[in-house]
This record gives structure tokens, C-alpha cells and sequence, in this order.
């Protein structure tokens, strides 16, 4: 069995009425979305703006209602989930958003922030609450003398960082980051998706990982989904689908990646100094 099964996911927002009280029909922003995703696997969803990735990752967490389909998380139909259930389920997955900055409360502190999960879900008292966040800021590479600090004191990397500790306090499963590096400095990117990565392989994590940068998408994930208005194009293994992309489409998202990726001795994937393509290393693009 998948950790994630979704079939058949359909979802129209409607927009308020227009003249004479009629809708103005809009396209669906997803439609007839089918994928499964394993325990422990990394799936990339990329797709130009407006494909319909971000609206995927919030219906997978049921922060959207879709229209028609099915979702089931460890066996359990997540639409048919009553409160008590949803709520068991909300600690199992988890999301992290583009911009730190609109994702943390600007009131609280930093350990504050990691340790809240645990006030709404658990029966920790505040000191173990505390405990527990320091660690957890420990892991992501955040010094204990920032917990006292507040979002406003801290870069928007320490932010990111700060965020990912936040969404492992309750220690999920699953974890949808929507472009989690996109909004940081081109220099702190490869960093926060290496403690991605690093964190993934520690803590036995899935990730649906929506980015619209192929670049990096190849660096992190195990399999991809291509969407284009709103349907999959085309998904496959990660490696299988950049050395030969069936779809037209895909094949012009490629076209935008000027060098591959180099590997390690062990083949694994290696991040450069950055993700940026124009510093990457050149050999393997003169060979
Ligand atoms: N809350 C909403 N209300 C109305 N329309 C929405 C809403 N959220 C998304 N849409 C529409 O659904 C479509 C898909 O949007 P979505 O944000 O999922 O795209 P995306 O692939 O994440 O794009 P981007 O790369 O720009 O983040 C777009 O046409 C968008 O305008
Ligand atoms: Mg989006």
C-alpha cells in the first residue's frame, strides 16, 4: 500500500457572480489527477505558473475541498474523515510554504513557534514543549541563542529553517513543500534543500515537492509529475524523464536546464555551490 493515493481529484473554483447573476465558467484548476506516492519517496510536481501544483499540494492536506475524487493517506480516506480522525491526520502531514516570513507569526518567538504543535496536539507541558523545539532548532542548524529571537530578527534562510523545524515537531510522514527554496537568496538555496535532503533520509520522510525549477527538482526527487493546465502531462522516474521526456511539453520545461546535474563518485546527485545554472560546474557540459 502508498503512503498517498489520489485518484480521480478534480477541482473548479467557482468566482463570485457576474452579470445577471451568472458564473463566468473557469477552467479547472486541477482535473482528473491520479498518482500515488511511497513512504520514504520524494515526487516533484512542476509545471508552469497557474498549472495547478500549489492547488494540488493544499487539496493532498484537504486545506482545499476538490469537487470529485479520492485521497487516501496510510489507508485512511482522508474526505471521509470525520473531526477527531482529520485531526489525527493534520499531524501525520505536514506543509511548507514559499515565504518564511508569512508563514511564521511575527509575535512569537522562534520557540515558540516549534514548540506550538505541540501545545494544540499533545499533552507535553512547557518546559518538555521547549525541550523538545530547541532540539528540533538544533537538528535545522538554528543556535540556541536565536530562541529567544523573533522572525523579524532572522534571515529568510534561518526563517525557512526555523519553518521545517516547525513541520517536524509533531514528526509527520508526509510533508508538502510548495517551492520551499524559491523565495531565498540563490546562495542559501542549496543549503536548505541539502538539510531537505538530509533530514528526508534521517527521518524516513515523503515529500510532494512542487517547484517549477527543474533544476533543483532533479536534485531531490525520486519520481516527477509534469502538469500543464491543470492535468499530468507525464510522470515518471526522475532520471528516466530528464534523459527522455515524452511530452512536448516536458520537453520545453527541459530545454530551459542548460547543464546536468553532476554526481558523486557514488552517483549520488550533488548539489553545487549553488542551483544557480550559470555558476554550476561546467565539465560534464564540455564533454
Ligand atoms: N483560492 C483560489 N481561488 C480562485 N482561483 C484559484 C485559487 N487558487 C488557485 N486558483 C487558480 O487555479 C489555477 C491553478 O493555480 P495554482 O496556484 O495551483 O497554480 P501553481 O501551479 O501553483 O502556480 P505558481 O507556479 O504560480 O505557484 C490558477 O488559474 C489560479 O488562478
Ligand atoms: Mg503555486
Amino acid at each position: 500500500m502508498s503512503l498517498l493515493e489520489v485518484s480521480g481529484v478534480s477541482k473548479t473554483f467557482t468566482t463570485g457572480r457576474g452579470l445577471l447573476g451568472r458564473r463566468p465558467p473557469r477552467p479547472p484548476a486541477v482535473q482528473d489527477i491520479d498518482f500515488t506516492l511511497e513512504k520514504g519517496e520524494c515526487l516533484a510536481v512542476v509545471g508552469e505558473s497557474g498549472a495547478g501544483k500549489s492547488t494540488l499540494g493544499r487539496i493532498v492536506l484537504r486545506l482545499i475541498e476538490p469537487d470529485t475524487g479520492k485521497i487516501t493517506f496510510d489507508g485512511i480516506d482522508v474526505r471521509a474523515a470525520s473531526y477527531r480522525e482529520m485531526r489525527r491526520l493534520r499531524r501525520r502531514m505536514q506543509m511548507i510554504f514559499q515565504d518564511p516570513y508569512s508563514s511564521l507569526d511575527p509575535r512569537m518567538s522562534i520557540a515558540e513557534a516549534v514548540a506550538e504543535p505541540l501545545l494544540v496536539h499533545t499533552d507535553l507541558d512547557r518546559a518538555a514543549r521547549l525541550r523538545r523545539g530547541a532540539e528540533l532548532l538544533d537538528r535545522v542548524g538554528i543556535g540556541r541563542r536565536y530562541l529567544a529571537r523573533y522572525p523579524s530578527e532572522l534571515s529568510g534562510g534561518q526563517l525557512q529553517r526555523v519553518a521545517i523545524a516547525r513541520a517536524l515537531t509533531l514528526n509527520p510522514s508526509l510533508i508538502v513543500c510548495d517551492e520551499p527554496v524559491a523565495a531565498l537568496d540563490v546562495s542559501v538555496r542549496a543549503q536548505v534543500l541539502n538539510l531537505l535532503r538530509d533530514l528526508q533520509e534521517e527521518l524516513g520522510l515523503s515529500y510532494l515537492f512542487v517547484s517549477h525549477d527543474l533544476a533543483l527538482v532533479e536534485v531531490i526527487a525520486d519520481r516527477v509529475l509534469v502538469m500543464a493546465s491543470g492535468r499530468i502531462v507525464e510522470q515518471g522516474d526522475v532520471t528516466q524523464i530528464f534523459r527522455s521526456p515524452t511530452h512536448e511539453y516536458t520537453q520545453r520545461l527541459l530545454s530551459a536546464i542548460p547543464v546536468p546535474v553532476p554526481r558523486d563518485a557514488t552517483g549520488r546527485r550533488m548539489v553545487a555551490g549553488d542551483l544557480d545554472p550559470s555558476t554550476r560546474p561546467m565539465e560534464e557540459a564540455s564533454q
